[in-house]
């Protein structure tokens, strides 16, 4: 039996892991993966505005948000295993996948792995290279100094990169949201998400295998994974759509919701009209 609501705990992979589940029984379902260090709470105005006519789930990836962290390491491998888990558990047989930065390297390596599980993706803010020689020292130095300075430190950090420059002065409440998410993770699912991070194998070589509908959006001030990744991935992906965000950063779903919701929801009606 379906549960509907927030905050619905189901063990998955013998990991608690916490999700809410809205809209009708049988609509086509739609599944948002977050991105790092953040919790389904970021997908609030994408899930309100599809909940009316689709089957929408958010949920916490391993280590964030209410979702346990298990004992091991973290690597995407095991956040993509999660995901089906997840889907096998709630007998979803298909869905469409929508993830921003870390939630879309979990839905490439998703596809990758299980093209026939899922219907459509929405690549928003990330990227399918894997971390330069340069960009793992950065993590490696970065778990260093969560480890002496904390995670406040870390949240103010971030905030700086994560936002357009005048988001940083127009999206005060997002802010505080988004610095809110961060400082409750904890240090050491940041430390081992970095980690799996610095692991991470590129998915831009299978690109060119997806055939199913891809909408790749970015925000044109994303400074994390800026829109020369969005369009390199746009010409790997057959048929591929690429939308720029004006007037955002790398969170573009927070930043100009407007647009990345009337975007999101021109891909579901096409695909499931
Ligand atoms: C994210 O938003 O998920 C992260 O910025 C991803 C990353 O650091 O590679």
């Amino acid at each position: 039996m379906r549960e509907i609501g927030n905050n619905i705990e189901i063990t998955v992979n013998d990991l608690t892991v916490s999700y809410n589940d809205e809209g009708e029984n049988g609509a086509p379902v739609i599944i948002f993966i977050h991105g790092f260090p953040f919790n389904k709470s970021m997908w609030d105005k994408q899930v309100k505005a599809l909940k009316e006519n689709y089957r929408v789930i958010a949920y916490d990836v391993r280590g964030h948000g209410d979702s346990d962290s298990g004992t091991g390491d973290f690597s995407i491998d095991l956040f993509a295993d999660d995901l089906l888990s997840l889907m096998d558990e709630l007998k979803i047989d298909k869905a469409m996948l929508c993830g921003l930065s870390m939630g879309g390297y979990i839905a490439l390596n998703a596809v990758e792995k299980h093209p026939d599980r899922f219907d459509a993706l929405i690549l928003s803010d990330t990227n399918c290279i894997a971390d330069s020689l340069e960009a793992k020292e950065k993590r490696l130095k970065t778990i260093e100094s969560i480890k002496k300075n904390g995670v406040e430190k870390f949240a103010e950090e971030s905030i700086i990169n994560l936002f357009a420059p005048e988001s940083l002065s127009t999206k005060k409440v997002e802010i505080a949201a988004v610095r809110e998410m961060i400082v409750n993770t904890s240090k050491q699912s940041i430390s081992k998400t970095l980690r799996a991070f610095y692991e991470r194998k590129e998915t831009c070589s299978r690109l060119q295998d997806i055939n199913i509908p891809v909408l790749i959006m970015v925000g044109k001030e994303d400074k994390i994974t800026p829109p020369e990744a969005a369009q390199m991935m746009h010409e790997k992906i057959v048929d591929s759509v690429l939308y720029i965000i004006e007037h955002a950063g790398h969170l573009s779903n927070l930043e100009n919701p407007i647009d990345f919701n009337s975007q999101l929801e021109e891909l579901v009606s096409s695909v499931y009209y």
